[in-house]
């Protein structure tokens, strides 16, 4: 059975510590879509490690880790990771598989996302600058490389002689400095001879674990509101967040697909541009920030902080198909004396849903707020629902109701043993 986990706000709702703590009931974990724009934070006993590309599953020692076709790969960034998890996991590469139809994130990627971004001055997207957006233009538009054609030198050289002078001129047009090709060629090489061991098919070993009942979790990354399609385009990303998406970018039948949680946090955050209903610009903001530690695990940038919106979750319960949620960072909001919580919005004195607005209209929404009592209580040493102060239960049971598929996880602190399962 695969076992979806779905980011359903704007990033970073703690995907990485719900993977963690589920993959130990899992043989396989696989990393479908997106590339190291994801910072995916595991704390354990080893230490605290953001992950970026190589699945959440990785501690669990049983697990075998995939990252297949649909994943976009900074080798560099690969190399960093695999060298940081061989000091405290030194057999880990035997579980470690990659798929030969990823795209490569090149260096001329990360030139263009920057001088894009700078290009647009104040409409810009707020990227993490990882090429995210310039690889998968280059793959939708048959201009990409993949590892199939690293694996094959003269083949890579012919095709890079070809796209790199074209790169450099929109480079050059846009002020900056063009790239040798000797340099991109020999760099690119040097760094994929060293992971060449790991690339391998992803797809058949995927399928067959997904039909002989092995338990497959598949690792979402980003969040709904990402979505290049559904999210608050253009302040998107480039991939499709969607469970659908586990088909294209690991070739599992969607058929398969048993179970889809998706992972949210008691109140909302978001890093970059873009239109955000229950942001908050005063000292509940601040507080979030503050003890939420929300500073991005990829580029360190603050998160913008909020209040949960109830008409995002619903629509993206909805949309995604979520059998169930996993709420994090409850243990956030012990401190407060009140929270609020989004039920809708109001747009020129009307009602208005999620799915009626573009990122200007979304802009413009006031958001419905109910106010209710916060609990006052320290709830990061709780394991048992039952042990919750009467307030919290109240304030998840509100959530339960709104969004009308119940609660499965609910995660009180970073460490895998800080979790109530419901
Ligand atoms: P991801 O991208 O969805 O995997 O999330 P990130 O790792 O980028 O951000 C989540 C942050 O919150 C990480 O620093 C986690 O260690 C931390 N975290 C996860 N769950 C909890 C929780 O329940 N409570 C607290 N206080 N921190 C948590
Ligand atoms: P995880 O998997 C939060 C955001 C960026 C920017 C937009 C486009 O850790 O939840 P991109 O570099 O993808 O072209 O940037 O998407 N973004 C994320 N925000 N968590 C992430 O991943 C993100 N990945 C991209 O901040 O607004
Ligand atoms: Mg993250």
């Amino acid at each position: 059975m695969v076992h979806a986990i779905i980011g359903a706000q704007w990033g970073d709702e703690g995907k990485g510590k719900i993977v963690d703590l589920l993959s130990q009931k899992s043989d396989c974990v696989v990393r479908f879509h997106g590339g190291n724009n994801a910072g995916h934070t595991i704390v354990n006993s080893l230490g605290t490690f953001p992950l970026h590309l190589i699945p959440s599953g990785i501690f669990n020692t049983k697990a075998k880790v995939y990252i297949s076709n649909g994943v976009v790969i900074d080798i560099g960034i690969l190399l960093e990771e695999i060298k940081m998890l061989k000091d405290v996991l030194p057999d880990f590469s035997k579980r470690l598989f990659i798929s030969p139809r990823c795209h490569v994130i090149m260096p001329y990627h990360k030139i263009l996302d920057g001088l894009y971004e700078e290009a647009k001055g104040k409409i810009k997207t707020g990227t993490t600058g990882r090429g995210i957006g310039p690889v998968h233009a280059d793959k939708v538009s048959y201009n990409g490389i993949r590892l199939f054609d690293l694996m094959d030198p003269k083949r890579f050289r012919e095709r890079l002689s070809i796209i790199l002078p074209l790169k450099n001129k929109i480079i050059v047009a846009l002020g900056g400095k063009p790239l040798s090709l000797d340099e991109v060629y020999q760099d690119q090489l040097k760094k994929f001879r060293k992971i060449r061991v790991f690339v391998k098919d992803t797809f058949t070993p995927l399928l067959q674990a997904s039909s002989s009942n092995k338990r497959i979790l598949a690792e979402g990354a980003q969040g709904m509101f990402l979505d290049n399609d559904w999210g608050t385009y253009p302040f998107v990303t480039a991939s499709s967040i969607l469970p659908g998406n586990i088909n294209i970018g690991a070739g599992i039948p969607i058929s398969y697909i048993k179970k889809i949680t998706g992972v949210t946090k008691a109140y909302i955050t978001r890093v970059g541009a873009g239109p955000f209903p229950t942001e908050l610009a005063g000292d509940d903001g601040e507080n979030l920030r503050k003890i939420g530690h929300e500073f991005g695990a990829t580029t360190g940038r603050p998160r913008r902080c909020g209040w949960l919106d109830l008409e995002l979750l619903r629509f993206s319960a909805s949309i995604n198909g979520f059998t169930d949620l996993a709420i994090t960072k409850l243990d956030v909001l012990d401190s407060f004396k009140t929270i609020k919580l989004c039920l809708g919005y109001t747009y020129k004195g009307r009602k208005i849903s999620y799915v009626e607005c573009d990122a200007f209209m979304l802009s413009q929404v006031k958001p419905v707020l109910k106010e209710v009592k916060g609990w006052n209580r320290s709830t990061s040493q709780i394991k048992k629902y039952k042990d919750l102060p009467k307030e919290a239960k109240k304030y998840l049971a509100e959530i339960e109701r709104h969004i009308g598929i119940p609660i499965s996880i609910i995660s009180v602190g970073p460490e895998r043993n800080q979790t109530i399962i419901c």
